[in-house]
């Protein structure tokens, strides 16, 4: 059936808003509509070209994932070649290479970019008269690979140019990447499901963008960053890399916003110093600043050394992964009992940091990567996660090296270990028989954001619960000053002070009072949806598991989690005493009924104009909503206010409604 006019004309509108909408969101990072705009938009295109096949065009913002899978990756030559840095590792190197540009140029100033050296993988763009034709990867920088299929699974590339007066051949060059968040996120569920776990951002950017079938790569989380232009039909661009950089921009495609124009060497550090400061809260990873030239006239004066330019130089940040040897690997029991092996390692300098322990998080990691006691392996750091294991040095193994064991009885008790099938973890089942979950649970009871027992640090508890002075959080209220003094690094002005925390952390809340107790799969979240739920203490320990399971978001294994808790006469008591000690919550001020958004969960995500966060999270709950912290397929809404963060990406990814201030006001005046 051949369109009519108007709905050819339709589709064309559309494919214009959507890719208006994109470029808002990718390319500027200021998205112009909430996403079920977007969602509808999309929804109505995909109809149209469901009813009239012959409107699909192959860059459609719908054709992201149309490709079938390859079998092998064609062979692509860059025309021009991708060329690599020079590095430097220090400030004189730096101050070298800009004494080396002055004399050439025979300037006392040259004017620089500075951009950041981002840590993913080079891929060439090729657009023809504004469309995406080919994307390749770098490979030996004379012949990449054509993985365009892949690349027009990611948002950030644009299918088409937007705007006018863009050259008819545009090569563009970049760093396809992976942001950290997406990265963790990956790698949980990886390990979740006992597969490969990638090292690093880099290699999980690599081996999403190297897959044969685009449908893996669509659901990777991969972002690209454009910084430069390869083969361009002549005279078509500005003459500084810097105007350049803009009309990337202009044209829809993703720049990185971390770039500056800087004046001489003296601006180039101070660029850099800047970012190294602000390097762990970037959303994606980086391994130095890339210095360019900005004159594209100067650029061409100064040319080529084999395969990299004289005009750009890579000043890389101290290396976040280094090597060093295994001493011991020693097994932790957590609050749960989870059993987390842990390599104690020489210790070594990693990014500036003295790293002594790496975490190897369980026994399939640990047998994954085979470490062993002795071995000299690859630790990495990066921004404020754990430092972690990445890799075993295979040949610097010792001859008489063992692969590790995981214990068959808990470490610390004696007790036995289970692994449930399907699971991960292995457990110790001692509980609060054994001290490392005793000490944990009472350090977790005394946390910030449970009962907020100020100064009952580790080191405390550690000795409490070694002299048996503390076995369960209730003792704490039965502690005085007698025997505090007694304690190492304890005078009696501390012991004074602690007593009076452990006053004041009497008056609590019953949703702090709940979260305190360590219930297992009882986060903060759940705590607070079973104290708006029940409201009293003695509603919640009557529920059997189906009403428990009425409160949002409880499901079976929760709610058997807290009823089996409960049943246990230990835990009952040790709740009754606690109470018999002061410790008290207010009374609920009204019945629990029903209240307008109950059984609704929303995850709020950038600035609000008229409210704060908290504000808007506290009139949500009271007309009964659940707020969480993260999106899943659980949310009912998002709430985006300016700015907002990855979470919209995510509820983009999952379909999950989302709502913009506006509309969040009206329904709380509802
Ligand atoms: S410019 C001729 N700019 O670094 C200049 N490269 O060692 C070519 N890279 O293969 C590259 N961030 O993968 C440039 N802002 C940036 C970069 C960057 C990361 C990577 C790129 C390239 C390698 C060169």
């Amino acid at each position: 059936m051949v369109a009519p006019t108007s709905v050819q004309a339709r589709a064309a509108r559309l494919r214009e808003q959507i890719e208006w909408h994109n470029y808002r969101y990718y390319g500027l990072d200021d998205p112009a509509v909430p996403d079920a705009e977007y969602d509808r938009l999309m929804q109505e295109l995909r109809t149209l070209e469901r009813d009239y096949p012959e409107l699909v065009t192959p860059d459609s913002p719908t054709q992201r994932v149309g490709a079938a899978p390859l079998a092998a990756f064609a062979q692509v030559r860059h025309d021009l070649p991708m060329l690599s840095l020079d590095n430097a590792f220090d400030e004189a190197e730096v101050v070298d290479f800009d004494r080396r540009i002055g004399e050439r140029l025979k300037l006392g100033q040259v004017d620089y970019v500075a951009e950041p050296k981002l840590d993913g993988l080079a891929v060439s763009l090729r657009y023809e008269h504004g469309h995406l034709v080919c994307g390749a990867t770098r490979g030996d920088g004379y012949t990449g690979e054509d993985v365009t299929h892949n690349i027009r699974t990611i948002g950030a590339a644009p299918l088409r140019l937007r705007g006018k007066g863009y050259p008819p051949l545009l090569e563009v060059r970049g760093e396809v990447f992976m942001p950290r968040q997406g990265f963790a996120r990956l790698n949980e569920r990886a390990r979740e499901r006992g597969g490969k776990t990638f090292a690093n951002p880099r290699n999980a950017a690599a081996g999403s963008l190297r897959q044969l079938d685009p449908r893996i790569t669509a659901g990777r989380p991969l972002d690209l960053f454009c910084y430069g232009v390869g083969v361009v039909t002549a005279g078509a661009l500005p003459d500084r890399h810097s105007d350049i950089l803009l009309q990337l921009r202009e044209w829809g495609l993703r720049v990185c916003p971390e770039w500056r124009r800087v004046e001489g060497v003296a601006g180039c550090l101070e660029y850099y110093r800047g970012l190294q400061a602000r390097r762990a809260a970037l959303p994606y990873e980086i391994d130095g600043v890339v210095y360019k030239v900005d004159r594209l006239a100067q650029q061409q004066e100064l040319g080529f050394v084999a395969r990299a330019p004289r005009w750009a130089i890579a000043h890389k940040f101290p290396a976040q992964e280094e090597l060093t040897r295994v001493l011991d690997i020693q097994v932790q029991v957590g609050r749960t009992g989870a059993l987390t092996p842990v390599a104690r390692l020489e210790p070594v300098l990693v990014g500036g940091v003295t790293v002594t322990n790496a975490t190897l998080h369980n026994a399939d990691e640990v047998r994954r990567k085979d470490v062993r006691v002795g071995d000299t392996v690859i630790v990495r750091r990066a921004g404020d996660v754990i430092p972690e294991v990445v890799q075993v040095v295979g040949e610097r193994r010792p001859a008489d090296s063992r692969p590790f064991e995981m214990p068959t009885r808990c470490p610390v008790c004696d007790s036995q270990v289970l692994r449930p099938a399907g699971e991960a973890v292995t457990r110790c089942v001692g509980g609060l028989y054994c001290r490392a979950q005793r000490k944990a649970a009472i350090l977790h009871f005394a946390s910030r954001r449970a009962l907020d027992i100020e100064g009952l640090g580790d080191k405390l508890v550690e000795q409490l619960v070694d002299r048996e002075q503390v076995q369960s959080p209730a003792d704490l209220y039965g502690l005085d000053v007698a025997t505090l003094e007694g304690l190492e690094r304890m005078g009696r002005k501390s012991a004074v002070k602690l007593l009076a925390a452990l006053e004041r952390s009497k008056a609590t809340t019953l949703e702090r009072f709940l979260y305190a107790l360590g219930i297992r799969e009882v986060g903060e979240a759940t705590a607070q949806a079973l104290a708006r739920q029940f409201a009293s203490l003695e509603a919640l320990l009557a529920a059997d598991e189906d009403r428990l399971q009425q409160a949002p978001d409880i499901g079976p294994v929760v709610a058997a989690q807290i009823r089996a808790f409960f049943q246990e006469a230990h835990n009952r008591e040790i709740v009754q005493r606690l109470r018999a000690a002061g410790v008290h919550w207010p009374a609920p001020a009204a019945p629990a009924i029903d209240r307008p958004l109950t059984g609704k969960t929303f995850v709020l995500t950038g600035t609000l104009n008229g409210m704060t966060r908290e504000e808007a999270k506290a009139r949500l709950q009271a007309l009964g909503a659940k707020v969480a912290d993260s999106v899943s397929k659980q949310t009912s809404y998002v709430v985006a206010g300016a700015a907002p963060g990855s979470k919209l990406a995510r509820a983009r990814q999952l379909g999950v409604t989302v709502l913009e201030e506006e509309a969040l006001v009206e329904l709380l005046s509802r």
